[in-house]
């Protein structure tokens, strides 16, 4: 095996995209820290504690530009170094998150040396002339963000971002503990659907390029409806407006922001080549752009980024809102792998790991400030993690034993998982999508009736009648799925855990238990069921 094979990198198993370390496919069953924590190690001593005992193999972790370059030219990458010394400690894996010119569509990381030179380093004017707003579409908060067309701010940005790989290529490429990179935090623009300066205003009543226009025309029939619409609507060439229609401001933004993210990701890519993720700040159904980050990597903006962001391999959801199947479903579009950089702490946080896995056979499940897993949210962090106030489960944390115990399950069975990656051998339904599911496998109908909304169940098919299943809060049936053969027995129903890849049985469940097959906390069972006519 070559060296470059070893490195993390997006690979392939039957068809699917995964994330390839150490020559083997990994599922990131990662944690997101709460954003100040991995600035201090002593702070992470206890934070590498909860992440073990939540059975999570890899920490996502910022990596702010104002610390690693706090005077201009001058790196300091003693924390990064520090970070990946405990993470080998820990035997975790890392995803470091660069907070350079945007985190959540503003410049808080900035380095003070940026922030202080709006004549070098411009703001983006939401308003003409206005670089300071007050965001009435955003609980009124105060509103600055760095000027995606300024190139100074992107050369800056990329030359930090790219000392930044160099570091990690030099102590790490030995290793592999930092295995993919977050480029920037939830781009895009707040307040206005684009900039208004007199350079965004011209660049706005200037011809779209032609290249980009063609592109988005010739791949109409992968986008996102309201886009489709637009284009049909559109007119192969001319300015912003006459090509995109509506939807004209938003690309505008996505454009410009996707083209300066490469940059960074480029320089980054030249020095240590990781799989690069952005992640997204959601829009609601019936948000304006402005109201969400207008540009940012929306599902409806994928097909602009695609193109501007060739360095970008995975576009990455951030997960506060109820729809969450809908949003998978939006993210697995057109070959994207889902990769989950933050979802919330919840009620659903458990079963939610174990659907990116089973249903969407996606590379990594990762709760946000997964420290406070398990105590319910206050109001005030209602409002940062914009979550919807009606969704019930969002009042209802998350049971960290429980959600231990399904992270355990999860690796421990990892290779096997990952073999039927992309195919129909590995599925999984909860309560949240329906009170029932039917998983249809060769002759077999594994039939599941869950009894809460937490409830989950994930089936993998090893064999043409062998089966692992992950189960929680749920009440199983086995049906045939063959006509020709419509008897079923089953001939071993087993309780048990995998230890080092080997099966360890537990319980031989028969006889009653076989009969009412109902499971409250997270179980791991072994089948072999027989068809017969
Ligand atoms: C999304 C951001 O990406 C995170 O860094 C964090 O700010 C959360 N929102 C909520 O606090």
């Amino acid at each position: 095996m070559t060296k470059d094979f070893l490195r993390p990198h997006m690979g392939r198993i039957n068809g699917h995209p995964v994330l390839m370390v150490d020559g083997k496919p990994l599922i990131l069953l990662a944690g997101e820290v709460h954003n100040s924590n991995s600035s201090s190690l002593a702070y992470m001593e206890q934070v590498w504690e909860k992440a073990d005992a939540l059975g999570m193999n890899c920490l996502l972790l910022p990596v702010t530009w104002e610390l690693t370059e706090p005077e201009e030219g001058k790196f300091n990458f003693s924390i990064v170094r520090g970070l990946i010394e405990q993470a080998r400690r820990y035997g975790k894996k890392i995803s470091f998150l660069w907070f350079g010119a945007w985190k959540n569509a503003q410049c808080y990381y900035a380095p003070e040396w940026v922030k202080t030179d709006p004549a070098r380093f411009h703001r983006a004017q939401v308003v003409k002339g206005k670089s300071f707003i007050y965001n009435s579409d955003f609980y009124d908060m105060p509103y600055s963000s760095l000027s995606y067309l300024c190139e100074e701010t992107c050369r800056a940005d990329a030359r930090a971002f790219g000392r930044l790989m160099a570091y990690i290529r030099e102590i790490d490429s030995g290793e592999h503990t930092v295995v993919s990179v977050q480029v920037e935090n939830e781009t895009g623009l707040m307040g206005a659907a684009r900039e208004h300066s007199d350079e965004a205003d011209a660049l706005f009543a200037a011809p779209v390029p032609q290249d980009f226009a063609d592109y988005m025309h010739s791949h109409r029939g992968e986008a996102m409806d309201v886009v489709k619409d637009a284009l049909e609507k559109g007119k192969a060439s001319g300015t912003w407006e006459k090509v995109f229609g509506d939807q004209a401001e938003e690309i505008f933004s996505a454009y410009h922001i996707a083209l300066y993210v490469n940059a960074v990701a480029e320089a980054g890519k030249k020095e240590y080549p990781l799989p690069f993720t952005v992640n997204c700040w959601l829009n609601k159904p019936g948000e304006a752009p402005g109201s969400y980050p207008s540009g940012g990597p929306v599902s409806q903006m994928m097909e602009v980024w695609r193109y501007c962001a060739p360095n970008i391999d995975i576009f990455a959801p951030d997960i506060y809102v109820p729809n969450f199947t809908e949003v998978c479903e939006e993210y697995t579009r057109n070959g994207n792998p889902l990769y989950i950089p933050e979802c919330a702490t919840h009620g659903y946080a458990g079963a939610r790991a174990v659907l990116c896995v089973g249903r969407y056979h996606g590379i990594c499940y990762s709760p946000f400030g997964f420290e406070d897993m398990g105590e319910p949210f206050t109001s005030q962090q209602m409002v940062l993690f914009g979550a919807d106030v009606t969704d019930p489960a969002l009042q209802t944390p998350q049971d960290v034993e429980v959600y231990g115990k399904l992270n355990r399950m999860l690796g421990s069975m990892m290779p096997l998982l990952t073999e039927k990656y992309g195919t129909e051998d590995l599925q999984a339904s909860s309560g949240e999508i329906s009170d029932t599911a039917a998983f249809e496998m060769g002759d077999y109908r594994i039939c599941a009736s869950f009894r809460k909304k937490a409830g989950v169940c994930l089936v993998l098919r090893v064999s043409e009648n062998g089966f692992y299943l992950i189960v929680q809060d749920v009440s199983l049936s086995f049906q045939s799925a063959n006509p020709e053969k419509p008897g079923i027995d089953i001939l071993a129903l087993e309780e048990g855990a995998f230890a080092d890849g080997v099966w360890q049985p537990g319980r031989r469940l028969n006889g009653d238990e076989a009969v009412l097959n109902t499971y409250e906390g997270p179980a791991m069972l072994r089948v072999k069921l027989f068809v017969y006519s």
